[in-house]
């Protein structure tokens, strides 16, 4: 039998790059003449960060079978593949998937808020959308925007193995079009977690806000806030979904009409409610 081996994700948030940056670090200490003290202190520093992420793991509730078969699934497509032939397109990655502890953390959410309808902006091949899918009850729906195709039908597969994935309704077009036609529809959802486009991040967030999108009462989950840290380093180290990023926290922060908090989860979750 062969066994496909899931490639390995890259370090994406900022705990995770930190974890990178202090094992090289220790490397390159190992391999010169540096004092015990310091490499035994550099080796502390390095067990508490590396530490941190398979305990949050462990002890996070597991997820389900059908998320897991999800995210291997994921783990094993090849998404540079897809996009060799120069197309001019969105580029894809594993490493978008937001996983076990983020997902647990959204579907606990959706308990906490007792939401019986969700959208979600940006749901790639579908994990943070089951996982919040999960928690609804068996009559709530979840909306999904994504603007693929191929990953949309890759997600709606992966769904037919859950029994929670006939709550999940998945809208294939820009998430902006989306946006509009269900504010016109007069639609709205107690809870909605935006992850697609971070350079679109304020109209998403101007677009809910200026329409009924977000019920009385509901919560806007976003995520990626902390853009691999690059919000909080200096400027010019700034890609650009950093630089949208950093703007969109901005927006957020000098907007009266909401309260918010950042939540240090992955590569950054920020909670939004309407005062
Ligand atoms: C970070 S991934 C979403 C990850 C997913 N929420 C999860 O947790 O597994 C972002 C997704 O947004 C989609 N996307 C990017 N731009 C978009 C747009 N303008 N409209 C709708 N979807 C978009 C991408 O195709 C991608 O699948």
């Amino acid at each position: 039998m062969t066994l496909t081996i899931p490639n390995k994700p890259r370090a994406v948030t900022p705990h995770t790059i930190l974890v990178e940056l202090l094992h090289n670090t220790l490397q390159l200490a190992r391999s010169t003449n540096t004092s015990e003290e310091v490499l035994t202190s550099l080796q502390q520093i390095y067990t508490l960060a590396a530490g941190l992420e398979p305990y949050l793991n462990e002890y996070t509730t597991p997820e389900s079978d059908a998320l897991t078969a999800l995210a291997q699934k994921t783990s094993q497509e090849d998404w540079s593949k897809r996009f060799s032939d120069g197309e001019t397109v969105r580029q894809l990655e594993q490493e978008m998937l937001s996983g076990h502890v983020e997902g647990q953390t959204l579907k606990m959410f959706v308990h906490m808020t007792k939401a019986k309808r969700v959208l979600e902006v940006g749901m790639f091949t579908g994990y943070s959308a089951l996982a919040m899918a999960e928690a609804l009850p068996s009559d709530g729906i979840l909306v999904a925007c994504e603007v693929d195709s191929y990953v949309a039908s890759f997600a709606q597969t992966c769904f037919q193995n859950s029994p929670h994935g006939s709550k999940i309704r998945v809208e294939v077009a820009p998430a902006l079009d989306t946006l509009h036609k269900l504010a016109q529809q007069g639609e709205s959802f107690d809870l909605i977690f935006i992850d697609a486009d971070k350079k679109e991040y304020v109209k998403y967030f101007n677009i809910i806000l200026d329409s009924n999108l977000l019920a009385p009462g509901g919560l806007i989950c976003v995520d990626n806030t902390l853009m691999q840290g690059q919000v909080y380093l200096p400027s010019e180290q700034r890609s650009v979904n950093g630089q949208a990023i950093a703007e969109f926290n901005r927006v957020v922060a000098s907007d009266s009409c909401v309260e918010q908090v950042i939540l240090p989860l992955r590569d950054g979750v920020t909670l939004i409610r309407k005062v």
